[in-house]
């Protein structure tokens, strides 16, 4: 088997997974391009081969089983294992103008899709990527997740967390629990698990207006990608540190 270690990244057409995509093929990983959309996924692996990543495309989308399937017996042709997976992809499940989620309007379908897309996606990519995670000598998962779904930050009223989200803020709520559940099961083995906040980036998510690149925000998940072995595992970070649940 190959030493050259390989990632997947979800979602990583655009946006913080195309960067997170970016630094790990700067550091020497074979990168799997996980998209849901052809023409988008061509052209990142396009751009990224041209800036000397050995990437290639996924087609993934994570609210399918199929797909998701599809994609696990891809990496097993291709590789035979998985060393990193980071469930980048993700959506806001905001509509209008405007950041608002109120809770005693939310549309039901809506917290259905962002929960599906947010959190059951993550589930079903990483159960399906686990076995062959399993075959790394230093499995490595990241869950892209949020500061606004940390319950101890919003429960501070010193704390400027933003407008109230009341579907996108528990789907990282939820991302998080789980991420604790998955870290719990992992106690004894190699595989580390955490969570990653990349900050407020200027992508198609926040209509540009964050004010950090989508470069700064792969910073974490590139960092929690690559821990040595005995890292930190069952933990949730941004660039200054932990974050609290
Ligand atoms: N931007 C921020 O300020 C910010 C802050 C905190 C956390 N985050 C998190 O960071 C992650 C990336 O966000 P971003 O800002 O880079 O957003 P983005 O530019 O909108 O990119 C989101 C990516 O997720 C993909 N995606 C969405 N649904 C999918 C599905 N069902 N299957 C496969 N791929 C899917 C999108 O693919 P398509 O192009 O096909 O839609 C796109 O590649 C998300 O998990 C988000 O919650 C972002």
């Amino acid at each position: 088997m190959s030493e050259t270690k390989l990632a997947l990244v979800t979602g990583a057409n655009k946006g913080i997974g195309y960067e997170i995509a970016t630094g790990l093929g700067a550091l020497g990983y074979r990168v799997g391009v996980g998209a849901r959309d052809e023409a988008r996924r061509e052209s990142a692996v396009e751009k990224l081969r041209a800036a000397g990543v050995d990437a290639f495309g996924v087609p993934l989308d994570v609210t399918g089983d199929q797909s998701v399937t599809d994609a696990a017996k891809l990496i097993e042709r291709r590789a035979g294992r998985l060393d990193v997976l980071v469930n980048n992809a993700g959506i806001s499940g905001v509509t209008g103008p405007g950041w608002g989620q109120d809770p005693t309007t939310l549309d039901l379908d809506l917290v259905r899709t962002v929960v599906e897309t947010n959190v059951i996606g993550v589930i079903r990519v990483t159960n399906a990527m686990l076995p062959l995670l399993r075959r790394s000598t230093s499995p490595r998962i990241v869950n892209v997740s949020s500061s606004v779904g940390s319950l101890t930050r919003q429960a501070d009223p010193d704390i400027e967390i933003g407008p109230i989200m009341a579907a996108y803020a528990p789907s990282k709520s939820f991302l998080n629990a789980v991420t604790v559940q998955y870290a719990r099961q992992f106690a004894g083995s190699d595989i580390l698990i955490n969570a990653a906040c990349p900050g407020l980036v200027a992508t198609d998510f926040t209509g540009f207006l964050g004010p950090r690149t989508p470069e700064q925000g792969a910073a974490t998940a590139i960092r929690l990608a690559t821990l040595p072995d005995g890292g930190p595992t069952g933990s949730f970070f941004e660039d200054d540190g932990v974050i609290p649940w």
